[in-house]
């Protein structure tokens, strides 16, 4: 049940995190777009012009954020991980109904604190949609409850201080940008 609302709990919160869209679809891209943007910006500003080859998305849910980085970045060999095994089917039925790519995105059932992949084996690494917001931490507790019938891992969300954990663990180029109304992204490198 989750799996099947995941995609129309996430164009409702493009929604509330731009009023003033004109359509659902308006508000997704601005959403979507903003973030993209950020990554990009952030890529050009401190790669030294390297390319992206291989993109890890943790967290990749049912798939969106996925299809929006290949799409983005259309060479690259992008992999969607995530814990639960039935938001990856969806991604993978998705991608299967939506997509012709030429390099399929590869789906991986793990813990995104303890992928078990090669160290060092990806240009870009991306969680979207789950540091904490100031908007949702201050929802009333039935609306915070409500909110996690699509997403069961909110309360580590809320206690993760991101910029400090990124610092800490080596993380340079610490950088946050307000994307939306309701959402921040941050971006950092590794340190060349
Ligand atoms: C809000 S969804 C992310 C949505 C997606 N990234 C997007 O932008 O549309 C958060 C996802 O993170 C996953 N998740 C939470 N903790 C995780 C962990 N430790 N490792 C891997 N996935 C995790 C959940 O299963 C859920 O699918």
């Amino acid at each position: 049940m989750a799996a099947a609302e995941a995609e129309p709990a996430t164009t409702s919160m493009s929604i509330r995190a731009v009023p003033d869209a004109k359509s659902a679809d308006e508000a997704t891209q601005v959403v979507r777009g903003n973030w993209l943007e950020a990554i990009e910006k952030h890529h050009r500003q401190h790669s030294g012009g390297s390319m992206v080859r291989d993109i890890l998305d943790i967290g990749c849910s049912v798939g969106i954020s996925t299809g929006y980085l290949a799409n983005t970045f259309p060479s690259a060999k992008v992999t969607g991980l995530d814990l639960s095994p039935y938001f990856l089917s969806v991604a993978q039925f998705n991608e299967r109904k939506r997509s012709q790519r030429t390099a399929p995105i590869q789906w991986i059932h793990a813990n995104g604190e303890d992928t078990g992949l090669p160290s060092k084996s990806f240009d870009l690494a991306s969680i979207s949609l789950m540091p904490s917001s100031k908007v949702l931490q201050n929802l009333s507790p039935v609306l915070f409850t409500l909110l996690k019938s699509t997403e069961p891992h909110l309360d580590e969300y809320y206690l993760t201080d991101l910029e400090g954990t990124l610092r800490e663990a080596g993380f340079v180029n610490v950088t946050e940008v307000l994307t939306d109304s309701r959402h921040r992204t941050v971006t950092a490198s590794v340190p060349h």
